[in-house]
């Protein structure tokens, strides 16, 4: 089975790939766009890129009822573990990877920042890449751009998931900008269009993409999917 890329709304994501089920950043329960809610959802492995409310505040509940490994800078892992009950974590710092069953994940650096919602430290914010069977996909989260977002690119990213909603992270333009220097082959915007201050035309960011860098843009509603291989 090709792996399966499910955007649920705002920076959340769902991965399905070599029989495993992956959250990234699950946001659902106080979001206004969510596809699902916190108890409709699987997890073997839950990835989270930082502290901000919209990228934890699910992460304790479906830890539990799944029994879900939870990956996270250390910081955020260790406060997962001694503040939230969550019982499986793999703390991880930046620049760091780790082979798990479905494939290589690491985590890469975010221009960002990191309180958790208790005001506890939250470490660095990051990314993610995922190596997989059939393609790389880089996950880039809540980040401005930075120009070390080329050397990401040069393993070759199948698709890159980049925030296009202004305010909190890259905005448009921006994340042009992060396409030229990614090079993916296809390119996924998110973290847009959740509430009224992070509304953007993605329609019209896609046409940008198509006339003026080398990538395919694609863009799905929550709930929609795409597919590598
Ligand atoms: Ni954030
Ligand atoms: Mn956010």
């Amino acid at each position: 089975m090709n792996t399966e890329l499910t955007w649920l709304g705002h920076g959340s994501w769902q991965i399905k790939t070599a029989g495993k089920t992956i959250l990234l950043d699950p946001f659902f329960a106080a979001s206004p766009t969510a596809s699902v809610k916190p108890d409709e959802v699987n997890a073997d492995y839950i990835l989270v890129s930082h502290g901000h409310f919209d990228h934890v505040a699910d992460v304790p509940a479906i830890a539990e009822r799944t029994g879900a490994t939870v990956l996270a800078i250390y910081e955020i892992a260790e406060w997962f573990e001694a503040k939230q009950g969550v019982k499986n974590t793999l703390g991880m710092n930046l620049g760091g990877g780790v082979a798990l069953p479905f494939g290589r994940v690491q985590l890469v650096p975010a221009l960002h920042s990191s309180r958790l919602p208790d005001g506890s430290n939250g470490g660095n914010p990051g990314g993610f890449v995922l190596s997989l069977a059939d393609g790389n996909v880089y996950f880039a989260c809540d980040t401005a751009l930075f120009s070390d977002m080329q050397l990401i690119g040069r393993r070759g990213i199948d698709v890159a998931v980049l925030p296009i909603g202004d305010l909190f992270t890259m905005g448009p333009d921006d994340a042009l900008e992060a396409v030229k220097m990614i090079r993916p082959r296809r390119v996924v915007p998110d973290h847009y269009n959740t509430w009224a201050p992070i509304q953007q035309d993605a329609q019209r960011w896609a046409e940008r993409v198509r006339t003026e860098t080398t990538a395919e843009p694609v863009v799905i509603a929550p709930g929609g999917s795409l597919r590598l291989g």
